[in-house]
């Protein structure tokens, strides 16, 4: 359950026309708008404007436009080399979060799998609703994995608050259920542990502020919006006992990639003696990757993102620029925060040290 009142989901299909429906997360939380994606073309552009966003559902919805492709390829008589081209558009919609290369391929040779077109169209179709329904379950997982850090935090502070600070949103709006981050929290509070949430609003496009705050609200999660600066004063004034984030990309020996300001939480947490945890599905590792600071490619958005600032003006959705007209700006989208920085990964299989050995022996088959 995303919300206490029903099932909603950032992502499904319209069993009448075969759209996929999804919520535009750039108007959230003010307003709730649902947006059909009918063609490869809409869910690469729904991927690049970030209507829909977060490592496991990129990895979806570019799983469900590889349907689509499949269906146009049926009906305009395309063959293999048409459908792998629009994989190819699609697994190059954003660079950093792994996870739409890996589902977008899978999907591919599900397909490729089958020489009828029609086939094609009913393996893509499984192959996509059989990774829709396995992040849901990893989300799951990572939460059942998860609690028990929580709980010992709780016990060790014998039932008072434990306070968790988390950056942009690793929540169901960035999976389907659960989230990856945010799956731990949902457990806990289920559980009736007092917990608190800092949430980092989490510039430019404060997914913070705007997107966990509000699953926060709506769950009866206590929690405080935050500027991105300030996580590190709290550490030290012993406000923090916690600090769970997502990733967009995680190499076989532990580098995590995820949104912009996150090694920073990483360095602030280590020089105050704070556990770092990394929650994220196995569909976010890139087992050819070691290196993560040499080898994550990382995304450079427009710069008029940093420059300009979208809110609600009680009306109305709102944007004003905020520095000087002549000023230029650089936006990077993610950053990586080393192996030797992180805790621990909480994964569907359990929690493991961020070295290659550990992640190794959680994911003996995986790991090359
Ligand atoms: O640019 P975004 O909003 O797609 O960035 C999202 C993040 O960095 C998340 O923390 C990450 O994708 C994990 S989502 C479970």
């Amino acid at each position: 359950m995303n919300t206490r009142d029903n099932r909603l989901r950032p992502i499904w299909v319209d069993e009448r026309d075969g759209a996929l429906k999804v919520i535009d997360q750039r108007r959230l939380p003010h307003e709730r708008v649902v947006l059909d994606l009918r063609s490869v073309d809409d869910v690469i552009a729904a991927i690049r404007a970030m209507v829909v966003r977060g490592a496991p559902l990129i990895g979806v919805a570019g799983a469900h436009g590889m349907v689509l492709a499949a269906r146009a390829a049926a009906g305009g008589g395309q063959g293999s080399a048409g459908l792998q081209h629009e994989a190819a558009r699609l697994a190059a919609a954003r660079p950093t979060a792994v996870n739409l290369a890996w589902a977008v391929g899978r999907v591919l040779r599900a397909a490729l799998s089958a020489a009828d077109p029609i086939e094609r169209v009913a393996q893509a179709a499984e192959a996509a609703e059989a990774i829709t329904a396995e992040e849901v379950e990893n989300c799951r997982r990572i939460g059942v994995h998860g609690l028990p850090i929580i709980e010992a935090l709780a016990a060790v502070k014998g039932g008072r608050t434990v306070n968790v600070l988390t950056h942009c949103n690793a929540g169901w709006l960035a999976c389907v259920e659960h989230g990856t981050a945010t799956a731990p929290i949902y457990a806990a509070c289920d559980r009736g542990i007092d917990l608190h949430v800092w949430v980092d609003e989490t510039r430019p496009l404060n997914q913070g502020a705007r997107l966990t705050a509000w699953e926060l609200a709506e769950r009866g999660v206590r929690h405080t919006v935050i500027t991105d600066n300030a996580g590190g004063h709290l550490m030290q004034r012993g406000l923090v006992d916690l600090v769970i984030v997502g990733s967009d990309r995680t190499t076989a020996a532990g580098d995590v990639a995820n949104k912009i300001g996150t090694y920073l939480k990483a360095l602030a947490a280590r020089d105050n003696h704070l556990p770092f945890y990394v929650a994220l599905p196995s569909s976010t590792f890139d087992w050819e990757l070691s290196d993560g600071v040499a080898g994550i490619p990382i995304e450079e958005r427009d710069p008029e993102e940093v420059r300009w600032v979208q809110g609600w003006d009680g009306r109305r959705q709102a944007r004003v620029r905020i520095c000087p007209e002549k000023s230029p700006a650089a936006n990077f989208a993610f950053d990586v925060t080393p192996a030797r920085l992180v805790t621990g990964l909480i994964t569907e299989r359990g929690v493991s040290r961020a070295t290659a050995d550990d992640i190794r022996r959680l994911f003996p088959d995986k790991v090359k």
